[in-house]
């Protein structure tokens, strides 16, 4: 089978293929510039970076590769506005918005001419950001990991998202093969964005046994979790998702406020950053539903060209 092609506003990539951003500094400058440089969309996650640090990480994807880089920013955190115009004066490609909705973007990624994408898990929100100006939706469902807006599955909501709007649509959540992407084509989708199987990449910045929990964990393993943010978090069983999800008392000690809003049931931003530098035992490891579909840790370049080539065998 042929790949379709995926247009967002004036970027084609080779594939249809997106890495979905992953906070916090999981999916860092490595692992979006090798997903760009095989034909695919990197995306660096913004959320937990500050503005410089945002700025080396699109600058040295640039002098490192070349192809389509964007930035995932969650719209719940703090520094939304600032990370935003960082990457848009730093001459980002384009720009994936989660975790909450923002209409402002819209305006400033059209003064930049820079592709807005928000992820959406509704056809009444796919509506709203076709008419704001949107250049693609990515409708996420249940399988996805990290914070989800809906316990739909893709399945369901992806057709009706498609129906609903005439700019690309791209699926996220659950999508690990060749034989995923063909369903969600054949539901509609123009695009894929996949996640967890590029957390368990080379470049990936999780660390080394963190990339041996995703290899290892299987689908029993994963959990549902009440993240600070106020949505649902779908995240791979330990000791801190148990005490998430017994009520034990996490509520933290000092804040710097990186949310515009905290539940403060624990700090967020502690415990990802735990898991991404090892910590496990107090840390939130943010994981899609079909993590044990998973089985190896791959440079992100052979992950793409195995799915293109299984995909073309199909
Ligand atoms: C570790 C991890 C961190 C994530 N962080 C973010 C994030 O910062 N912003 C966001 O919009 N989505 C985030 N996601 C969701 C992914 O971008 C992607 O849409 C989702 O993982 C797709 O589902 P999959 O893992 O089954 O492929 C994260 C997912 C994972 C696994």
């Amino acid at each position: 089978m042929k790949l379709p092609e995926l247009r967002i506003g004036n970027l084609k990539p080779k594939y249809p293929i997106i890495q979905g951003g992953m906070a916090v500094r999981i999916s860092t400058a490595p692992l979006a510039a090798a997903v760009a440089n095989a034909g695919g969309i990197g995306l660096i996650a913004a959320s937990g970076m500050d503005v410089e640090e945002l700025k080396q990480e699109i600058r040295w994807a640039r002098e490192n590769f070349r192809g389509i880089i964007g930035i995932n920013i969650m719209f719940a955190v703090s520094k939304f506005t600032q990370l935003v115009y960082a990457a848009l004066e730093e001459g980002i490609d384009l720009i994936v918005q989660g975790a909450g909705f923002s209409r402002d973007i819209f305006k400033w990624s059209s003064e930049a001419h820079t592709p807005l994408v928000p992820i959406v898990s509704t056809p009444k929100l796919a509506r709203v950001s076709e008419s704001l100006g949107a250049s693609a939706v990515v409708v996420e469902g249940k399988e996805a990991g990290g914070h989800l807006g809906t316990l739909e599955s893709i399945r369901k909501i992806l057709p009706l998202v498609k129906q609903a709007i005439s700019i690309p649509v791209i699926a996220a959540g659950g999508i690990i093969d060749a034989l995923d992407m063909k369903e969600a084509f054949q539901l509609g989708a123009d695009g894929v964005q996949m996640g967890i199987r590029f957390a368990a990449s080379v470049e990936s910045n999780a660390a080394p046994n963190l990339k041996e929990v995703y290899i290892k964990a299987k689908q029993e393993d994963i959990v549902l979790i009440d993240s600070p943010v106020g949505l649902r978090g779908r995240a791979i069983r330990n000791e801190f998702s148990e005490k998430i999800n017994t009520e034990h008392d996490l509520t933290p000690e000092s804040c710097v406020g990186c949310l515009k809003k905290c539940k403060q049931n624990f700090c967020i931003m502690d415990a990802l950053v735990n898991a991404q530098q090892g910590n496990l035992k107090n840390g939130l490891i943010f994981s899609g539903e079909y993590i044990d579909k998973i089985t190896d840790i791959l440079p992100a370049g052979e992950i793409i060209r195995k799915l293109v080539e299984d995909y073309e065998k199909l």
